[in-house]
């Protein structure tokens, strides 16, 4: 019922996003993946070259390392509910390449009132944002001005969303470790504290 609900969304979004004309992947959105009835929600920021190929969120280079970080902080990733703030790869054309950009303010914008049904049907206790876009994408949902990820990483936030109320728990992204090693410790404490927030609740 609830999935069928959310598929019906990602339908309609698949065509929104197949009608787009900036720089990205049109024809490989990334959707939402995990038990509707999950406790945590994760949401990364947008899909990169791996995920738009196999249709799954966080399984390139970023995603592995995010899965070997679950594992160590003993949170099990087939019981979490796992999506991105933008669900097309945004990209970077150059004559003889193609990379993954960030996506821009108005493209993650446009994909806010689908993020917004995803929190109100799964209604998870806690909301994992990883990097600073999905953590403003949630923000804005719940009407509170933007913060920065340094300020607020592993700290608990609580909002509430159209009567809706949830923990934010704000994480760096895992790409962000692969460029700034220092950052895996803090991640891995972050899920440490994430994962003992989940069993209070
Ligand atoms: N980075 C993200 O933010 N999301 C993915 O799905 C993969 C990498």
């Amino acid at each position: 019922m609830m999935a069928a609900a959310l598929n019906a969304l990602y339908e309609a979004e698949r065509v929104r996003i197949a009608a787009l004309f900036g720089a990205c992947d049109r024809e490989n959105p990334v959707f939402g993946e995990g038990p509707m009835d999950a406790r945590l929600m994760f949401i990364g920021e947008a899909p990169g070259g791996e995920e738009a190929k196999s249709g799954h969120p966080f399984v390139g280079t970023a995603g592995k390392t995010f899965s070997r970080l679950l594992e160590a902080a003993e949170i099990a990733r087939e019981e979490v509910f796992i999506t991105n703030a933008v669900k097309f790869r945004p990209v970077h054309v150059k004559e003889k390449s193609v990379s993954n950009r960030t996506p821009k303010p108005d493209e993650v914008l446009a994909s806010l009132p689908l993020l917004r049904q995803e929190l109100l049907i799964v209604r998870p206790h806690v909301v994992a944002t990883l990097g600073n876009t999905p953590l403003c994408a949630v923000l804005k949902l719940a009407g509170q001005k933007a913060v920065t990820i340094g300020a607020v990483h592993g700290t608990r936030i609580s909002l509430l969303l159209e009567g809706f109320s949830f923990v934010l728990f704000p994480l760096y992204h895992p790409a962000s470790t692969i460029y700034n090693r220092a950052l895996t410790e803090t991640l891995a404490a972050d899920l440490t504290l994430l994962n003992a927030l989940l069993k209070e609740r």
